[in-house]
């Protein structure tokens, strides 16, 4: 298990390029089931959870050949729909699967997945909703086994817009019978991605994006090209990286659009950005403002996968801010870890409250998950001194050389093993 070593201190200055997304990668990976030939996903970026839904595809049978950041994903061959329970464990997403095999076979067998300790992570929507389609759902043992002669298209309100529900029932729709609508549908760009991608080979969606999703089924698709969307999450945090250091960097390949929830709370935060078409420029000013409430919400509100880096940010705020958590239950972890460093957090439930201190103190932390991990390496590169950032696992679900990219911007960190 790994760890970063940082040296606080450094002005972060230059350019990075973001990757592909994440978030918008899995589904995508996962979508590629549905179809009973190639398809070809550019810009996936080379991370842990990437690599497990990879080996989950292989597994199942698909042939999985990669070109530099393009995988082509030969599905043709797919000759079982159950998900080894030792790779469901290691990753949430795997839950992706359950949607697309269940529309294309008619059967899925899965373990309850794994992933982040960010609280209670339920995958009751997404059960519910493929009832709705038709499925019979048994759940027993650890295992969920779902069967569907054939699934046909029926009306979902979500009670909570929940990303991954949404992603999972667009998917289990595309080759039912009929049209199916998700309302009250979660409108992150991922979603939007994923309706581009199934679209592009054949799929009939429209609505990502807005709260009502509709999916008329089709009975096949054909081969597809496609590149993944930037990852916004990856962008926020190399920009909060510049404003916690007082740097000046250029972000490059964003969707403004995407980010622009962020944007707007460093810009509350006195922080100096222009916008050039896809990159961003970031002067860091010293000290940030303090941000009165920052709030997290499904998009378009502030994301709550910038809670943690924003979380660090305020801790040397000239003055106090009020966190509240409203997507995850138990989303504060890394304040224990911040207040180790010297930050001044009290938390109540899904309330943080940051009091700004002149400076943070290098310290051995502990990542326990991933923006957790991200938003503790940011606190040790403004941090007077060392920070050992330790659980990199968990970083590395999400970033991509991180450590490298920021050593490319003048940071003093390096991962060890
Ligand atoms: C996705 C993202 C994650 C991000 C989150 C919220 C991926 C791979 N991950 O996670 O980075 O933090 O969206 O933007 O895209 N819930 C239920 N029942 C369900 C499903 C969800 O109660 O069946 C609850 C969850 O417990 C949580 C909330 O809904 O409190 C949001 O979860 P959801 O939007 O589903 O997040 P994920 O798709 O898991």
């Amino acid at each position: 298990m790994g760890k970063y070593v940082i040296t606080g201190g450094s002005k972060l200055k230059g350019t990075v390029r973001i990757n592909g997304a994440k978030n918008a990668s899995l589904p995508i990976l996962a979508a590629s089931v549905l179809n009973n030939s190639t398809s070809e996903i550019k810009g996936v970026p080379k991370l842990k959870d990437v690599e497990v839904m990879l080996n989950i595809l292989k597994l199942i049978g698909a042939e999985v050949k990669q070109e530099d950041t393009a995988f082509v994903i030969d599905s043709s061959k797919i000759d079982t729909c159950e998900v080894p329970e030792h790779l469901m464990r290691k990753m949430r997403s795997s839950i992706f699967l359950m949607g697309p095999l269940l529309g294309r076979f008619g059967y899925v067998k899965v373990s309850y997945p794994g992933g982040c300790e960010i609280g209670p992570r339920p995958i009751d929507l997404h059960i519910k909703g493929l009832k709705i389609l038709g499925a019979e759902i048994e759940e027993k043992y650890g295992f969920i086994e779902a069967k569907a002669k054939k699934l046909v298209g029926n009306e979902i309100h979500l009670d909570f817009p929940s990303v991954g529900a949404t992603e999972n029932l667009m998917m289990a729709a595309v080759l039912a019978d009929g049209l199916t609508s998700i309302r009250n549908a979660a409108k992150e760009p991922e979603i939007v991605d994923l309706q581009n991608f199934i679209n592009a080979m054949g799929g009939k969606i429209k609505g990502a994006g807005t709260d009502t999703i509709r999916i008329i089924g089709v009975k096949e698709l054909h081969p597809v090209s496609h590149s993944v969307i930037p990852d916004r999450i990856v962008a926020g945090t190399f920009l909060v990286a510049a404003a916690i250091t007082g740097g000046n960097i250029y972000v490059e390949n964003v969707i403004l659009e995407h980010i622009e929830p962020t944007l707007a709370k460093l810009k509350e935060a006195g922080q100096l950005i222009k916008t050039f078409g896809d990159v961003v420029e970031i002067k860091g000013v010293l000290p940030p403002k303090s941000i009165d409430t920052l709030r997290t919400l499904p998009h378009p509100g502030f994301p709550t996968d910038m809670q943690a880096p924003m979380m660090s940010l305020m801790s040397i705020a000239d003055g106090t801010t009020i966190i509240t958590e409203t997507v995850f239950e138990n989303r504060f972890k890394h304040a224990d870890e911040l207040r180790r460093m010297g930050a001044n957090i009290k938390v109540n439930g899904r309330i943080a409250v940051i009091r700004g201190v002149k400076s943070l103190s290098g310290a051995m932390v502990e990542a326990k998950d991933l923006r957790a991990g991200a938003a503790l390496i940011l606190a040790g590169l403004s941090a007077e001194g060392v920070t050992i950032v330790e659980g990199a696992q968990h970083v590395e679900r999400g970033y991509e050389n991180i450590d490298e990219k920021l050593r490319n911007l003048g940071a003093d960190i390096r991962k060890v093993d």
